[in-house]
């Protein structure tokens, strides 16, 4: 018996990426995995990933821009698997673009989604564990950004940042009820999408390359292991850390 068998999670915006390889990760781990994303049939190659373990798996279609939605994906989950121990806040864009040129309805967008949303997911998720009266972890993505200034990447930035701050705050709001909330803050990450960003832009590629003092870029394996380590129960008394990975970029 694994220690974290019986144990549910849900991880947003899991259909690719890391929110893929982490659900892939935390059913290694003993997790049965519900996985959301804005489009349910996006999600049959993870759900494949789960079910290689022999865990559990449900799926359900969640826009994390609606409160609504928010509570609809986590009773739906409820309904579909008894109850929900995880949460994993994956789902985020990205926005590269000088500040002198943001427009405003591009923050809004970012903010809503990566901050907003994040932290109503935080929200529903512990209500559900405060009215079943049962312990729990969340674990937010954020960046490096959320530590280092970038040029050209304010907006996704400044979310980050703020993922950083939900983070701090709601491990200090609700450790009283047992319910732990960490970070993990990638640097840049070899997804598929990423990968093929940087081959459009090839100096991008290099110039965030050069600023990594191990050498190479993340490989989603990296921080799909870090998650499910704060995810789990190996984790326990780590409440309200920031757990960058990142080749020692910040530290430069
Ligand atoms: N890849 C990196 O280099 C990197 C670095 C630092 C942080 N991150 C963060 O890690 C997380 C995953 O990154 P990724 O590279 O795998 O991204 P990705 O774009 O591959 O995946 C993001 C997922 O979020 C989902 N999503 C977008 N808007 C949504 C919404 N409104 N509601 C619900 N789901 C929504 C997408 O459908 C997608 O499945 C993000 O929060 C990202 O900011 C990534």
């Amino acid at each position: 018996m694994t220690t974290n068998e019986g144990q549910v999670a849900l991880v947003t915006g899991a259909s690719y990426g890391l929110g893929a390889m982490t659900a892939d990760y935390l059913a290694r781990d003993g997790f049965d995995v519900a996985v959301t994303d804005l489009n349910v049939d996006d999600l049959a190659d993870t759900i494949a990933l789960i079910e290689k373990h022999g865990r559990k798996a449900f799926a359900t279609s969640l826009d994390v821009r609606s409160v609504d939605s928010i509570d609809a994906a986590i009773a739906a989950t409820i309904e579909g698997m008894g109850k929900i121990d995880v949460l994993i806040n994956n789902a985020g864009v990205p926005l590269s673009k000088p500040a002198l040129d943001v427009e405003p309805d591009e923050f809004d967008n970012v903010q809503n989604i990566n901050v907003r949303g994040c932290y109503f997911m935080c929200q529903r998720f512990a209500r559900h564990l405060v009215d079943t009266d049962r312990k729990g972890s969340i674990v937010n993505l954020a960046s490096t950004f959320a530590v280092i200034g970038v040029p050209g990447v304010s907006v996704y930035g400044i979310s980050k940042a703020a993922v950083a701050g939900i983070t701090r705050h709601l491990a200090a709001d609700w450790a009283k009820y047992g319910i732990r909330v960490n970070a993990v803050g990638p640097g840049a990450t070899e997804t598929k999408i990423r990968a093929a960003n940087f081959a459009a832009n090839p100096e991008v590629r290099e110039w965030n390359l050069s600023r990594i003092p191990m050498g190479r870029f993340g490989e989603p394996e990296d921080t799909a292991e870090a998650v499910a380590f704060l995810a789990g129960s190996k984790s326990e008394y780590i409440n309200g850390h920031l757990l960058v990975v990142d080749g020692a970029l910040t530290v430069t």
